[in-house]
């Protein structure tokens, strides 16, 4: 199982865990934080998954999901499509913020 901490769009912070494998997306929406819609259930077409990841070497992001983060009010340095990510060991310890809603 992988640790790492979500904190919500109300800057609660929630420790959970997840099976490596996982998408991070399916990783939040099963800790039940609540605020991360992923209204495409994952297949790169709606932004709603939109989260920040601080410190972490992740994959480089595909065009598809680049596009979709520039509909974003949010975007930031730090912003990834969450159902983008698949977790691994590598990812212990992440520490994901959901984006506010656009
Ligand atoms: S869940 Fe729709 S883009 Fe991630």
């Amino acid at each position: 199982m992988i640790s790492f901490t979500i904190v919500d769009r109300q800057g609660r912070e929630t420790q959970a865990q997840a099976p490596s494998g996982l998408s991070l997306m399916e990783a939040i929406r099963q800790a039940d934080v609540g605020d991360l819609e992923a209204l495409c259930g994952g297949s790169c077409s709606c932004a709603t998954c939109h989260v920040f990841v601080e410190s972490f070497d992740l994959d480089a992001m595909s065009g598809d999901e680049d596009d979709l983060l520039d509909s974003s009010d949010h975007r930031s340095a730090a912003s990834r499509l969450s159902c983008q990510i698949r977790l691994t060991e590598a990812l212990a310890g992440l520490r994901v913020t959901i984006a506010p809603e656009d």
